[in-house]
């Protein structure tokens, strides 16, 4: 039997049924209900961890989980703290994106960071780039609500988490600089390359699998044999598209795997190229 394998996730939150609908694309069973803080897949040898998302980056670095989801800014500010967090990142997941930014009061009249108090939970981070751009500035370490921290008199601007801009619009706060881009990442102990369990390299695939096929596209269509070329120029992210002749004299179809976002506007330049009937269909999954 393989070796069991443990993933650990966040039990409630922003990164939570994201990160449930993964593993459950990825073929793994398992159930959250009643508050249990351990999930047994029913149909692998895997174990889930239900916690809380801060804690994933140590659990991994431990050894203690072989996989973890968590947000590239979580994993990236307690590396920037503490040498004991060695997990890395194998995958970017392409959800719960967001960015990492510095924002002032929209009355504000700041220009530099210079001698200014900035208010963040990310102080690890915000410290690292200061030194790095040779600022002057002092640091507030506040655990939430730092939007609040202008506007009670205790700092000049923030470094927080932007997703949507409505918590920054809310609290007249407008952003002006951003410290790094950010999204889930699933991680592990070692580097994907240095991954030596098979067990943990297939599942990894197989998420990358599920990230992959929500991206693609599998098109197909209708054109004259003479704009075959062009109209493959067009398909984006597309292998080698299969060409089929139909019955239609100098007609043929094409099909094909787009690894990139098929647009309404893709759409309409193969149209006016010469193609017609064209099927935009959703892939699954992807093993490559
Ligand atoms: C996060 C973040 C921002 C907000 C950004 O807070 O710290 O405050 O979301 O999202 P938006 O741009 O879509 O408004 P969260 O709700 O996780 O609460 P916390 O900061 O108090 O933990
Ligand atoms: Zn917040």
């Amino acid at each position: 039997m393989a070796k069991k394998i443990t993933i650990a996730i966040q039990r409630k939150g922003r990164l939570f049924e994201s990160s449930k609908e993964l593993l459950i694309k990825s073929g793994i069973n398992f159930s959250t209900s009643g508050g249990k803080l351990l999930a047994r897949s029913s149909n692998m040898n895997i174990d889930i961890l239900l916690v809380r998302d801060d804690d994933i980056p140590s659990l991994v670095s431990k050894g203690v989980a072989d996989l973890g989801i968590v947000g590239k800014n979580v994993l990236a500010e307690q590396a920037a703290n503490s040498r004991k967090i060695s997990a890395k990142s194998v995958l970017n997941l392409g959800f719960s994106k967001c960015r990492l930014a510095f924002a002032k009061p929209l009355t504000s009249k700041i220009k530099s960071l210079n001698n200014k108090v900035i208010a963040t939970s990310y102080p690890g981070l915000v410290k690292k780039f200061l030194k790095k751009e040779s600022i002057n500035a002092e640091l507030i370490k506040i655990n939430g609500s730092v939007e609040l921290t202008p506007y009670i008199g205790i700092a000049d601007c923030i470094c927080d988490l932007v997703s949507s801009g409505a918590t920054l619009e809310a609290n007249n706060l407008t952003e002006f600089k951003i410290l790094m881009d950010s999204e889930a990442v699933l991680i592990s102990s070692s580097s994907l390359k240095n991954l030596k369990d098979k067990t943990i390299i297939d599942l990894v695939r197989r998420f990358e699998g599920v990230i992959n096929a929500a991206e693609s596209k599998y098109v197909m269509l209708n054109a004259s044999t003479n704009s075959v070329n062009k109209i493959c120029k067009l398909l984006p992210g597309a292998d080698s598209p299969t060409i089929i002749p139909l019955q239609e004299k100098n007609k043929v179809a094409i099909h094909a795997l787009c690894s990139e976002p098929v647009f309404w506007e893709t759409m309409e330049k193969l149209k006016s190229n010469g193609a017609s009937s064209i099927l935009v269909m959703p892939v699954e999954k992807i093993l490559n």
